[in-house]
């Protein structure tokens, strides 16, 4: 198994030190555009290996040669939010550089798995699969699986339990139109409208759909990525492992949930040959119009960037 990693920033560097530290890959590739970055960042986090025990090979470069037939690659370059910036601000420059990201490593592997984190994520994901050549099958956004952490995380805050008790799902697009699904959220089985009152559990829904801006704000030079790298780790996990995890993810929906040729976040199954399988589940009128408006902005984003796709 060979990962390589496009983007030596917070959320690349994170995540590439998790896949080693996990041993999910024999080894691992960083790749960036600034010299010097990816190599040093690499080097270090090798040598950590002596002290944390992993034979995780982890090599930086500035040439995507190096990328060579690697199975998976996620794709963690770009720019990242500042304060009053919008995910979608980010559409139009982050777009150039990822059809140039997938563009290069599609030159030196076949058949790979593409997960994208960047920016703004679903549109992002569009972008990869349409300059990859991939099956939709195999590009794939990593988003619902942060919003989903951020969503539990609250909940078992909230009412002091375990966040491993909390079984929760939030769809959509990865913006302020996320769609968190109160009606499928329980603890222990036990459903989240049972344990508190409609207004705390709308109070946890919105602090979800703001829970990218609520570290950007504490942050000021940047956004999220501990949970974000953790997020993709996960979901490279359930693919290097076969594990036919069942989690939300960015993926080419077509015609489930009302919705047609959108790239959007629904409940899939994540296995070797990435996404397996997609979950159409019994929505509340409310929450089916919810993630129809959110797909639907998606889409709008998508089809503005025809020209550019198209040159
Ligand atoms: P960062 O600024 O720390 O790292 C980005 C890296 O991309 C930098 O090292 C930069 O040199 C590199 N880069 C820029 N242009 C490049 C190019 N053409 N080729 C190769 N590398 C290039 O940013 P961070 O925090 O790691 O975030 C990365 C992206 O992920 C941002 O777009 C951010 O908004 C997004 N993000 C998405 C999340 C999600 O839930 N999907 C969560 C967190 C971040
Ligand atoms: C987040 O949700 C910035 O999209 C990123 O943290």
């Amino acid at each position: 198994m060979k990962i390589t990693v496009v983007g030596a920033g917070n959320v690349g560097a994170t995540a590439a030190l998790r896949i080693a530290e996990k041993q999910l890959a024999k080894e691992v590739v960083l790749i960036d555009i600034v010299e010097g970055i990816p190599q040093g960042k690499a080097l270090d986090m090798y040598e950590s290996g002596a002290v944390g025990l992993f034979d995780t090979q982890v090599s930086g470069s500035n040439d995507y040669k190096d990328s060579a037939d690697s199975d998976i690659i996620l794709i963690t370059a770009g720019l990242a939010r500042k304060p009053g910036m919008t995910r979608e601000d980010l559409l139009n420059k982050n777009a150039a550089i990822i059809k140039d990201v997938t563009t290069q490593v599609m030159k030196y592997s076949a058949n790979p798995i593409i997960i994208m984190v960047s920016n703004p994520l679903d549109v992002m994901t569009f972008v990869a699969w349409s300059a990859s050549g991939l099956p939709k099958e195999r590009v794939i956004g990593m988003a619902g699986v942060l919003d989903t952490a951020r969503y539990k995380s609250f909940i078992a805050e909230a009412l002091d339990v375990s966040m491993q008790d909390v079984s929760a799902l939030v769809l959509g697009g990865h913006g302020d139109s996320m769609v968190p699904i109160v009606n499928y959220t329980n603890v222990s089985g036990i459903p989240l409208t049972e344990l508190l009152p409609q207004d705390k559990i709308d109070a946890l829904v919105e602090r979800t759909r703001n829970g990218g801006i609520e570290i950007v704000n504490y942050l000021k030079t940047g956004s999220a990525f501990y949970a974000p790298a953790a997020s993709a780790v996960e979901m490279i996990e359930a693919i290097v492992k076969d594990k036919k995890r069942v989690i939300p993810c960015t993926t080419l929906v077509e015609g489930q949930y009302g919705i047609e040729s959108v790239f959007c976040g629904v409940p899939v199954k994540l296995g070797k040959n990435g996404v397996e399988q997609i979950f159409e589940i019994n929505l509340s009128a409310s929450e089916l119009e919810a993630l129809q408006v959110s797909a639907a902005l998606v889409d709008e984003n998508c089809k503005s960037l025809t020209a550019l796709l198209a040159s």
